[in-house]
Protein backbone atom coordinates (compact mmCIF):
# COMPACT_ATOMS: atom_id res chain seq x y z
CA UNK A 1 0.00 0.00 0.00
CA UNK A 2 2.85 2.35 0.76
CA UNK A 3 3.95 1.44 -2.68
CA UNK A 4 0.89 2.67 -4.20
CA UNK A 5 0.68 6.12 -1.77
CA UNK A 6 4.50 6.54 -3.38
CA UNK A 7 3.31 6.33 -6.91
CA UNK A 8 0.40 9.06 -6.25
CA UNK A 9 2.75 11.05 -4.86
CA UNK A 10 5.22 11.02 -7.24
CA UNK A 11 2.45 11.26 -10.53
CA UNK A 12 0.75 14.38 -8.71
CA UNK A 13 4.58 15.70 -8.96
CA UNK A 14 5.00 15.28 -12.38
CA UNK A 15 1.59 16.50 -12.88
CA UNK A 16 1.44 19.60 -15.42
CA UNK A 17 -1.48 21.35 -16.57
CA UNK A 18 -2.90 25.36 -17.35
CA UNK A 19 -5.75 23.88 -19.25
CA UNK A 20 -8.61 24.32 -16.38
CA UNK A 21 -10.62 21.30 -17.69
CA UNK A 22 -7.61 18.94 -17.34
CA UNK A 23 -6.93 20.75 -13.30
CA UNK A 24 -10.66 19.72 -12.86
CA UNK A 25 -10.06 15.85 -14.02
CA UNK A 26 -7.16 15.68 -11.99
CA UNK A 27 -9.00 17.19 -8.61
CA UNK A 28 -11.26 14.48 -8.97
CA UNK A 29 -9.48 11.73 -10.13
CA UNK A 30 -7.34 12.26 -6.21
CA UNK A 31 -9.87 14.41 -4.15
CA UNK A 32 -13.73 13.55 -5.65
CA UNK A 33 -15.95 10.75 -4.04
CA UNK A 34 -15.02 8.37 -6.22
CA UNK A 35 -11.44 9.90 -6.25
CA UNK A 36 -7.60 7.35 -6.01
CA UNK A 37 -7.79 9.22 -2.06
CA UNK A 38 -11.07 7.72 -0.85
CA UNK A 39 -9.96 4.29 -2.34
CA UNK A 40 -7.22 4.65 -0.11
CA UNK A 41 -9.09 5.57 3.35
CA UNK A 42 -11.74 2.54 2.42
CA UNK A 43 -8.43 0.03 2.12
CA UNK A 44 -6.66 1.79 5.69
CA UNK A 45 -9.94 -0.13 7.65
CA UNK A 46 -8.27 -3.33 6.99
CA UNK A 47 -4.95 -2.03 7.75
CA UNK A 48 -3.08 -3.90 11.10
CA UNK A 49 -2.82 -1.53 13.93
CA UNK A 50 1.02 -0.86 14.07
CA UNK A 51 0.67 0.01 10.59
CA UNK A 52 -1.77 2.64 10.68
CA UNK A 53 0.47 5.71 12.05
CA UNK A 54 2.36 5.17 9.25
CA UNK A 55 0.53 5.01 6.90
CA UNK A 56 -1.84 7.39 8.13
CA UNK A 57 0.79 9.56 7.90
CA UNK A 58 1.42 8.94 4.03
CA UNK A 59 -2.38 9.30 3.33
CA UNK A 60 -2.43 13.01 4.71
CA UNK A 61 0.91 13.62 2.76
CA UNK A 62 -0.90 12.29 -0.15
CA UNK A 63 -4.12 14.69 0.70
CA UNK A 64 -2.46 17.71 1.23
CA UNK A 65 -0.05 17.03 -1.83
CA UNK A 66 -3.17 16.74 -3.78
CA UNK A 67 -5.24 19.81 -2.48
CA UNK A 68 -2.05 22.05 -2.73
CA UNK A 69 -1.48 21.04 -6.35
CA UNK A 70 -4.73 21.43 -7.46
CA UNK A 71 -4.69 25.19 -5.74
CA UNK A 72 -1.24 26.26 -7.39
CA UNK A 73 -2.32 25.21 -10.84
CA UNK A 74 -5.59 26.84 -10.44
CA UNK A 75 -4.32 30.20 -9.78
CA UNK A 76 -1.42 30.23 -12.20
CA UNK A 77 -4.14 29.57 -15.02
CA UNK A 78 -6.03 32.90 -13.00
CA UNK A 79 -3.25 35.28 -13.55
CA UNK A 80 -1.95 34.51 -16.56
CA UNK A 81 -5.11 34.55 -18.14
CA UNK A 82 -5.63 37.03 -21.25
CA UNK A 83 -1.67 37.90 -20.84
CA UNK A 84 0.20 37.02 -24.16
CA UNK A 85 3.45 35.67 -23.73
CA UNK A 86 6.03 38.33 -23.95
CA UNK A 87 9.59 38.30 -25.17
CA UNK A 88 11.13 40.35 -22.22
CA UNK A 89 14.45 39.03 -24.07
CA UNK A 90 13.40 41.70 -27.40
CA UNK A 91 14.66 45.11 -27.25
CA UNK A 92 12.13 48.14 -26.91
CA UNK A 93 10.85 50.06 -29.50
CA UNK A 94 12.82 53.37 -29.86
CA UNK A 95 10.68 56.08 -28.81
CA UNK A 96 11.13 59.38 -31.66
CA UNK A 97 10.16 62.61 -30.21
CA UNK A 98 9.38 65.04 -32.58
CA UNK A 99 10.56 68.32 -33.38
CA UNK A 100 9.13 72.12 -34.05
CA UNK A 101 8.80 73.31 -37.44
CA UNK A 102 12.16 75.86 -38.44
CA UNK A 103 9.77 78.51 -39.52
CA UNK A 104 7.49 78.00 -36.44
CA UNK A 105 11.18 78.43 -34.53
CA UNK A 106 11.99 81.34 -36.04
CA UNK A 107 8.48 82.81 -35.63
CA UNK A 108 8.82 81.96 -31.83
CA UNK A 109 12.11 83.89 -31.93
CA UNK A 110 11.04 86.86 -33.28
CA UNK A 111 7.89 87.34 -31.47
CA UNK A 112 9.77 86.96 -28.27
CA UNK A 113 12.26 89.29 -28.75
CA UNK A 114 9.86 92.35 -30.37
CA UNK A 115 7.13 91.46 -27.47
CA UNK A 116 10.11 92.13 -24.77
CA UNK A 117 10.13 95.99 -26.79
CA UNK A 118 6.36 96.12 -25.69
CA UNK A 119 4.97 95.46 -29.18
CA UNK A 120 1.65 93.18 -28.73
CA UNK A 121 0.42 90.68 -31.58
CA UNK A 122 -2.57 91.17 -33.56
CA UNK A 123 -3.67 88.64 -36.64
CA UNK A 124 -6.08 89.40 -39.43
CA UNK A 125 -7.46 87.17 -41.95
CA UNK A 126 -5.96 85.11 -44.98
CA UNK A 127 -8.75 85.77 -47.50
CA UNK A 128 -8.78 89.54 -47.29
CA UNK A 129 -10.54 92.14 -49.70
CA UNK A 130 -9.64 94.43 -51.91
CA UNK A 131 -9.22 97.86 -49.80
CA UNK A 132 -7.08 95.85 -46.66
CA UNK A 133 -4.67 94.11 -49.10
CA UNK A 134 -4.23 97.18 -51.61
CA UNK A 135 -6.23 100.35 -51.48
CA UNK A 136 -5.93 101.39 -47.68
CA UNK A 137 -2.02 100.43 -48.21
CA UNK A 138 -2.16 103.04 -50.86
CA UNK A 139 -1.70 101.41 -53.88
CA UNK A 140 -4.07 103.11 -56.32
CA UNK A 141 -6.44 101.53 -59.06
CA UNK A 142 -4.88 99.80 -61.91
CA UNK A 143 -1.55 100.89 -60.51
CA UNK A 144 1.73 98.19 -62.06
CA UNK A 145 2.61 97.99 -58.12
CA UNK A 146 -0.16 96.00 -57.59
CA UNK A 147 1.03 93.46 -60.43
CA UNK A 148 4.02 93.54 -58.19
CA UNK A 149 2.47 91.10 -56.47
CA UNK A 150 0.93 88.39 -58.36
CA UNK A 151 -2.27 88.03 -56.39
CA UNK A 152 -4.44 84.96 -56.33
CA UNK A 153 -8.23 85.85 -56.45
CA UNK A 154 -11.09 84.20 -55.37
CA UNK A 155 -13.59 86.63 -56.68
CA UNK A 156 -13.58 89.22 -58.79
CA UNK A 157 -15.59 92.24 -58.12
CA UNK A 158 -15.61 93.24 -55.15
CA UNK A 159 -12.48 91.36 -55.15
CA UNK A 160 -11.96 88.59 -52.47
CA UNK A 161 -8.23 87.69 -52.52
CA UNK A 162 -5.83 85.69 -50.81
CA UNK A 163 -3.17 88.48 -49.23
CA UNK A 164 -0.11 88.56 -50.63
CA UNK A 165 1.28 90.26 -47.19
CA UNK A 166 0.51 91.04 -43.55
CA UNK A 167 1.00 94.59 -44.50
CA UNK A 168 -3.27 94.23 -44.39
CA UNK A 169 -3.22 93.61 -40.68
CA UNK A 170 -1.42 96.67 -39.96
CA UNK A 171 -4.38 98.72 -41.76
CA UNK A 172 -7.37 96.15 -39.60
CA UNK A 173 -5.10 96.93 -36.40
CA UNK A 174 -5.16 101.18 -37.21
CA UNK A 175 -9.01 101.18 -37.88
CA UNK A 176 -10.14 99.65 -35.10
CA UNK A 177 -7.04 101.02 -32.48
CA UNK A 178 -6.23 104.05 -30.85
CA UNK A 179 -2.33 105.42 -31.12
CA UNK A 180 0.08 104.56 -29.70
CA UNK A 181 -0.17 101.22 -31.33
CA UNK A 182 2.84 98.87 -31.50
CA UNK A 183 1.98 95.52 -32.68
CA UNK A 184 3.41 92.93 -34.90
CA UNK A 185 1.31 90.40 -37.08
CA UNK A 186 2.66 87.32 -38.12
CA UNK A 187 0.81 85.03 -40.95
CA UNK A 188 0.55 83.08 -43.98
CA UNK A 189 0.37 85.31 -47.45
CA UNK A 190 0.19 84.03 -51.02
CA UNK A 191 1.68 84.71 -54.47
CA UNK A 192 1.07 83.02 -57.77
CA UNK A 193 4.80 82.23 -58.60
CA UNK A 194 6.54 78.91 -59.86
CA UNK A 195 7.81 77.04 -56.75
CA UNK A 196 11.55 76.94 -56.96
CA UNK A 197 14.20 77.17 -54.51
CA UNK A 198 14.01 80.77 -54.18
CA UNK A 199 10.58 80.84 -54.20
CA UNK A 200 7.03 79.64 -53.25
CA UNK A 201 3.59 80.45 -53.40
CA UNK A 202 2.94 79.82 -49.54
CA UNK A 203 5.12 81.85 -46.95
CA UNK A 204 5.07 83.44 -44.07
CA UNK A 205 5.47 86.96 -43.04
CA UNK A 206 5.91 89.65 -39.70
CA UNK A 207 4.50 92.82 -40.18
CA UNK A 208 5.47 95.45 -37.49
CA UNK A 209 3.57 98.96 -36.86
CA UNK A 210 4.62 101.50 -34.46
CA UNK A 211 2.69 104.67 -34.46
CA UNK A 212 2.89 107.06 -31.99
CA UNK A 213 3.66 110.85 -31.65
CA UNK A 214 6.96 112.12 -32.95
CA UNK A 215 7.96 108.79 -34.20
CA UNK A 216 10.98 109.06 -36.32
CA UNK A 217 13.16 107.26 -38.75
CA UNK A 218 15.71 106.99 -35.77
CA UNK A 219 13.19 105.00 -33.95
CA UNK A 220 12.86 102.33 -36.87
CA UNK A 221 16.58 102.28 -36.86
CA UNK A 222 17.02 101.95 -33.45
CA UNK A 223 14.49 99.26 -33.17
CA UNK A 224 15.39 97.04 -36.10
CA UNK A 225 18.54 96.93 -34.82
CA UNK A 226 17.87 95.89 -31.72
CA UNK A 227 16.16 92.94 -33.11
CA UNK A 228 19.23 92.04 -35.91
CA UNK A 229 21.06 91.68 -32.64
CA UNK A 230 19.06 89.87 -30.65
CA UNK A 231 18.28 87.32 -33.75
CA UNK A 232 21.87 86.81 -35.31
CA UNK A 233 24.00 87.90 -32.61
CA UNK A 234 25.72 91.15 -30.92
CA UNK A 235 28.15 91.31 -33.38
CA UNK A 236 25.49 91.85 -36.09
CA UNK A 237 25.44 95.34 -37.87
CA UNK A 238 22.93 96.70 -40.24
CA UNK A 239 22.69 99.25 -43.21
CA UNK A 240 19.67 100.50 -45.08
CA UNK A 241 19.05 100.93 -48.56
CA UNK A 242 16.39 103.57 -50.13
CA UNK A 243 13.71 101.67 -52.03
CA UNK A 244 10.01 102.30 -52.94
CA UNK A 245 6.60 100.66 -50.86
CA UNK A 246 3.37 102.32 -51.78
CA UNK A 247 2.63 102.32 -48.10
CA UNK A 248 5.87 103.92 -46.63
CA UNK A 249 7.91 107.59 -47.36
CA UNK A 250 10.43 107.03 -47.18
CA UNK A 251 10.83 103.53 -47.42
CA UNK A 252 13.97 101.20 -47.21
CA UNK A 253 14.76 97.80 -47.27
CA UNK A 254 17.42 96.60 -44.66
CA UNK A 255 20.56 94.00 -44.45
CA UNK A 256 22.45 92.53 -41.78
CA UNK A 257 26.19 91.55 -42.01
CA UNK A 258 26.17 88.03 -43.26
CA UNK A 259 25.54 85.67 -40.96
CA UNK A 260 28.23 83.08 -42.57
CA UNK A 261 31.06 85.08 -43.10
CA UNK A 262 30.57 88.08 -40.55
CA UNK A 263 31.10 91.16 -43.06
CA UNK A 264 34.01 89.75 -44.81
CA UNK A 265 32.31 88.74 -48.13
CA UNK A 266 31.41 85.36 -49.19
CA UNK A 267 29.12 83.28 -51.28
CA UNK A 268 26.36 83.56 -49.27
CA UNK A 269 26.51 87.15 -49.60
CA UNK A 270 27.88 87.28 -52.75
CA UNK A 271 30.99 88.77 -51.62
CA UNK A 272 29.01 91.96 -50.09
CA UNK A 273 29.57 90.96 -47.20
CA UNK A 274 25.64 91.78 -46.54
CA UNK A 275 22.30 89.98 -46.53
CA UNK A 276 18.93 91.53 -47.26
CA UNK A 277 16.25 90.68 -44.74
CA UNK A 278 13.17 93.15 -44.85
CA UNK A 279 11.05 96.00 -45.96
CA UNK A 280 10.44 99.09 -44.06
CA UNK A 281 9.91 103.48 -43.69
CA UNK A 282 7.93 105.52 -42.34
CA UNK A 283 3.76 104.77 -42.66
CA UNK A 284 2.36 107.32 -45.53
CA UNK A 285 0.13 110.23 -44.29
CA UNK A 286 -2.00 108.69 -47.03
CA UNK A 287 -2.33 105.23 -45.17
CA UNK A 288 -3.00 106.49 -41.76
CA UNK A 289 -5.66 108.74 -43.11
CA UNK A 290 -7.30 105.92 -45.02
CA UNK A 291 -7.21 104.11 -41.36
CA UNK A 292 -8.67 106.88 -39.86
CA UNK A 293 -5.74 108.48 -37.70
CA UNK A 294 -4.79 111.94 -38.21
CA UNK A 295 -1.43 112.02 -39.74
CA UNK A 296 -0.61 115.86 -38.93
CA UNK A 297 -0.54 114.37 -35.18
CA UNK A 298 0.58 110.78 -35.27
CA UNK A 299 3.83 109.31 -37.31
CA UNK A 300 4.91 106.04 -37.54
CA UNK A 301 7.36 103.51 -38.83
CA UNK A 302 6.33 99.78 -40.36
CA UNK A 303 8.39 96.89 -41.59
CA UNK A 304 8.01 93.44 -43.02
CA UNK A 305 10.00 90.70 -43.18
CA UNK A 306 10.00 86.75 -44.51
CA UNK A 307 10.31 84.42 -41.85
CA UNK A 308 11.17 81.83 -44.26
CA UNK A 309 14.14 84.37 -44.89
CA UNK A 310 14.98 84.62 -41.13
CA UNK A 311 14.69 80.92 -40.86
CA UNK A 312 17.15 80.12 -43.80
CA UNK A 313 19.76 83.08 -42.23
CA UNK A 314 19.41 81.29 -38.64
CA UNK A 315 20.07 77.52 -39.67
CA UNK A 316 21.29 78.02 -43.26
CA UNK A 317 18.74 76.27 -45.23
CA UNK A 318 19.58 76.65 -48.92
CA UNK A 319 16.26 75.34 -50.55
CA UNK A 320 12.87 77.01 -49.29
CA UNK A 321 10.95 74.16 -50.69
CA UNK A 322 12.62 72.02 -47.60
CA UNK A 323 10.02 73.70 -45.79
CA UNK A 324 7.24 72.60 -47.17
CA UNK A 325 8.27 68.62 -47.85
CA UNK A 326 7.91 67.21 -44.74
CA UNK A 327 10.92 65.50 -45.56
CA UNK A 328 11.89 63.70 -41.93
CA UNK A 329 15.43 64.05 -42.53
CA UNK A 330 15.04 67.78 -42.65
CA UNK A 331 13.05 68.55 -39.75
CA UNK A 332 14.46 65.58 -37.40
CA UNK A 333 17.28 68.45 -37.74
CA UNK A 334 15.22 70.98 -35.27
CA UNK A 335 15.09 68.70 -32.64
CA UNK A 336 17.53 70.57 -30.09
CA UNK A 337 16.39 73.74 -30.72
CA UNK A 338 13.37 72.88 -28.80
N1 LIG B 1 4.62 94.17 -47.54
C1 LIG B 1 5.96 94.19 -48.07
C2 LIG B 1 6.19 92.93 -48.89
O1 LIG B 1 5.44 92.01 -48.77
C3 LIG B 1 6.98 94.22 -46.96
C4 LIG B 1 6.96 95.54 -46.25
C5 LIG B 1 7.78 96.57 -46.70
C6 LIG B 1 6.15 95.76 -45.18
C7 LIG B 1 7.81 97.78 -46.08
C8 LIG B 1 6.17 97.01 -44.54
C9 LIG B 1 7.01 98.01 -45.01
O2 LIG B 1 5.41 97.27 -43.49
O3 LIG B 1 7.02 99.18 -44.37
O4 LIG B 1 7.10 92.89 -49.67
Amino acid sequence: MIDKINKYLNDIDNFQSNDPEEIEAFRIKYLGKKGLLNDILREFKNVPNEEKPQIGKKINELKTKAQEKVNALKSSVKSSAGKKIQDVTRPSYPLEHGSLHPITLARKDIIEIFTRLGFTISEGPEIEDDWHNFSALNFPDEHPARDMQDTFFIQRDPDVLLRTHTSSAQVRVMEKTEPPIRTISPGRVFRNEAISARAHCIFHQVEGLYIDENVSFADLKQTLLYFAKEMFGKKTEIRFRPSFFPFTEPSAEMDVSCTLCGGEGCKICKYTGFLEILGCGMVDPNVLESSGIDSTKYTGFAFGMGIERIAQLKFNVNDLRLYFENDMRFLEQFKSKL
